[in-house]
C-alpha cells in the first residue's frame, strides 16, 4: 500500500491548546491521520470532534507528557497502532515564571523538563521511528525567549535555548535517513497560556499563524530543510 493509500500519520503533543489545536486543524486539512496527546480527556474530545470532518482519523490519548518515559511509550504506542510516524509536532506545556535573580530550583527544574527534557525524548522517540518508515518530520515548539531576555522567562529562555540546540544536534544525525527537525520560533502567541497575565490579544500572533509555518515547511521538497522559523509580532519593539 503507497504512503497516500494508508495516510500519513501525525502526533500532536498539546493538540487541545492554543497552537496545537491551529496546528491539528492544518494537518488534517493536508490529509493526515492525527493522534492528539494531552491530559484534559474532555479538552482532547472537543478537539477532536471539531477535526473529525476534516481528518481522515483523529484518535486521542490522555496522559502526562512531563513524563519523559510516558512521552515515549505514547509515542511508540501510537506509532506502532498507525503502523508508521510521519510527522511529530510537540506543542504541549506551560510556563512556571522566574526572573533570574529570584529563580528557585524548582522553577528551573520544571522548565527545564517540561522545555528540554521531555521534548528531547518525544523528538528521539518519533526520530526513531520515523528511520524505520524512511523519513518524517518533527517540529518542535521552542521561542523567541531562546534568543533574548524576555522578563520572567529566564529558566524557560534557558530551555528553549538548549531545546534549539540540541534540535540542531539530532537534526545532523538524523537527516542522512530522511528526518527533518525544525524550530518554531515564535513571540506571544494569543493562547491560554498567558492566563491571568495576558497581553493585549490585538498585538499578538494567532495560532494559526504557528500552523502555517507547520504548512511551510511541510510542504518543501524533500531536500528543503528549515532548521528554524522565526516569527515575531509587528511593531512589538
Ligand atoms: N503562547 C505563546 O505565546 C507561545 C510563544 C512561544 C512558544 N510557545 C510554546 O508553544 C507550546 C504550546 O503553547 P500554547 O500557547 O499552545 O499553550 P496552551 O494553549 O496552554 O496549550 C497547552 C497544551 O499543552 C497541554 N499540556 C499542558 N501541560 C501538559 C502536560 N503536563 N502533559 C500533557 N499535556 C499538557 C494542554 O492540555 P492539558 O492542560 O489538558 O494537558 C494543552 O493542550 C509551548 O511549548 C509553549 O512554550 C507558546
Amino acid at each position: 500500500m503507497s504512503t497516500d493509500e494508508q495516510g500519513r500519520v501525525a502526533i500532536v503533543l498539546g493538540g487541545s491548546g492554543g497552537i496545537g489545536r491551529a496546528v491539528a486543524r492544518e494537518l488534517a486539512a493536508t490529509g493526515h491521520d492525527l493522534f492528539l496527546i494531552a491530559r484534559n480527556q474532555a479538552r482532547l474530545e472537543e478537539a477532536a470532534k471539531e477535526l473529525r470532518d476534516t481528518a481522515r482519523g483523529v484518535r486521542t490519548i490522555a496522559g502526562d507528557l512531563a513524563d519523559p518515559e510516558a512521552v515515549r511509550e505514547q509515542i511508540e504506542s501510537a506509532a506502532a497502532a498507525a503502523g508508521r510516524l510521519d510527522v511529530l509536532v510537540n506543542a504541549w506545556g506551560g510556563i512556571a515564571r522566574d526572573h533570574a535573580i529570584r529563580a528557585r530550583p524548582a522553577s528551573i527544574e520544571d522548565n527545564i523538563r517540561d522545555h528540554l527534557v521531555a521534548p528531547m525524548v518525544a523528538a528521539k522517540s518519533a526520530a526513531l521511528s520515523m528511520k524505520r518508515s524512511g523519513g518524517g518530520l518533527i517540529i518542535q515548539l521552542g521561542s523567541i525567549a531562546a534568543n533574548e531576555a524576555i522578563g520572567g522567562a529566564a529558566s524557560y529562555g534557558a530551555a528553549k535555548a538548549a531545546l534549539l540546540s540540541a534540535s540542531r544536534s539530532l537534526q545532523r544525525e538524523v537527516e542522512k535517513h530522511g528526518v527533518k527537525v525544525t524550530v518554531i520560533s515564535p513571540d506571544r502567541v494569543d493562547t491560554p497560556l498567558h492566563g491571568e497575565e495576558h497581553p493585549e490579544s490585538s498585538a499578538m500572533l494567532r495560532p494559526e499563524d504557528v500552523a502555517e509555518a507547520v504548512g511551510f515547511v511541510l510542504r518543501l521538497s524533500p531536500t528543503a530543510m528549515v532548521e528554524e522559523v522565526t516569527i515575531r509580532c509587528r511593531g512589538d519593539r
